[in-house]
């Protein structure tokens, strides 16, 4: 057998190959085990030992080489591997992650809020005593606790080494006012808790924002101003909403709002209330050693899970923490 001939046909058949199973027929006719180079290898018992000695190197060569030359060109067809790929196979569909109701709702607050030019500001969940009760003019047997249910993490005499999780965002105005000079406008998004029984709107873990500005002329007009703005712009103009006269010990005079929820909504008619409010007490400027007669301000506390409640027509709160995937999935 001629292995120059071999060569020749082997590499223009190789050459020719347009497709990978034409590649594989050129493999199996010269390098197969019926193939023409192993029918060489065969016909070595018939030669002599210097015809071996000539035509084995050679023909080693060769099966090395051709080897290479397909094994190049199959790369070079699976590179652009149109053959293996079957275009009529029905497509899979792509289940996409999508952000939880609860953050989609902070996230368009955040959104609101800045372009109102406030900062975002962030505060511990582990608290301690001091800043979410003492600090806010609630001192300890003072019956305004009883307003805020507590996960106490360690109980202790000294109120700034007792330790709780938070059961508002508030705390973080005194620590925000410690390390920073007025005038300032911030928000504070975050997780909060509360030992109560639960219901429709009532969770022990949901999420608040509050909010603090404060300066040398800063009213109850700009607090009103603030919160229609932010439901305006949440709801689209499309909500009506009041303010009530209330209490809270770290605000004076103080107020909560309320929004009537929606025809559409499952409780539409009910007023729902969202948030808590006021102007800042004096007593709170006096932990954060600001001096009350030069600056005032006004505070507000919503609560997240209660807005999302009335923007996407959730009847129970307690749904957003269900796990419930089609619940989930709806949003
Ligand atoms: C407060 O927590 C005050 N820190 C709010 C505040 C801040 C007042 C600054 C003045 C100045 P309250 O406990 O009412 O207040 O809670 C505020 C809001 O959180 C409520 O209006 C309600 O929307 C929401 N909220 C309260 N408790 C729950 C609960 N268990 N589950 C879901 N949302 C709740």
């Amino acid at each position: 057998m001629d292995l120059e001939k071999i060569r020749k046909n082997a590499k223009k058949a190789i050459e020719e190959a347009s497709n990978l199973e034409e590649l594989k027929k050129a493999r199996s006719d010269y390098l197969g085990r019926k193939g023409k180079l192993k029918k060489v290898f065969e016909s070595f018992k018939d030669l002599t030992l210097e015809e071996k000695r000539e035509i084995g190197p050679k023909a080693n060569k060769l099966k090395e080489e051709l080897s290479k030359m397909i094994e190049d060109k199959v790369d070079k067809f699976s590179e652009s591997s149109s053959p293996n790929i079957d275009i009529t196979k029905p497509g899979e569909r792509v289940r996409g992650g999508h952000l939880h109701p609860l953050t989609r709702l902070e996230d368009e607050a955040r959104h609101i809020f800045k372009s109102l030019n406030f900062s975002v500001v962030d505060g511990p969940e582990v608290e301690s005593e001091y800043y979410n009760f003492d600090a806010l003019n609630i001192p300890p047997g003072h019956p305004a606790r009883d307003m805020w249910d507590t996960f106490w993490v360690n109980k202790q005499e000294n109120s700034k080494k007792s330790f709780l999780l938070r059961t508002h965002t508030s705390p973080v105005q005194v620590r925000y006012m410690e390390e920073h000079k007025p005038p300032f406008q911030i928000i504070v998004p975050g997780r909060v808790f509360r030992y109560e029984a639960t219901d429709a709107s009532h969770e022990i873990n949901f999420y608040q924002l509050e909010g603090l500005m404060v300066g040398e002329d800063v009213t109850f007009t700009n607090l009103k101003y603030v919160i229609e703005e932010f439901f305006n712009k949440l709801f689209s103009n499309d909500i009506e909403f009041r303010f009530r006269p209330s209490y809270f010990p770290f605000t004076e005079p103080s107020i909560e709002v309320d929004i009537k929820l929606p025809d559409d909504h499952p409780n539409g008619g009910e007023w729902l209330e969202v948030m808590g409010a006021g102007m800042v007490n004096k007593r709170v400027f006096d932990a954060a050693h600001y001096n009350p007669d030069e600056i005032q301000g006004f505070a507000f506390g919503a609560g997240i899970d209660r807005l999302a409640m009335v923007k996407y027509n959730i009847p129970d709160t307690r749904l957003f923490y269900s796990s419930d995937l089609r619940f989930i999935k709806q949003f």
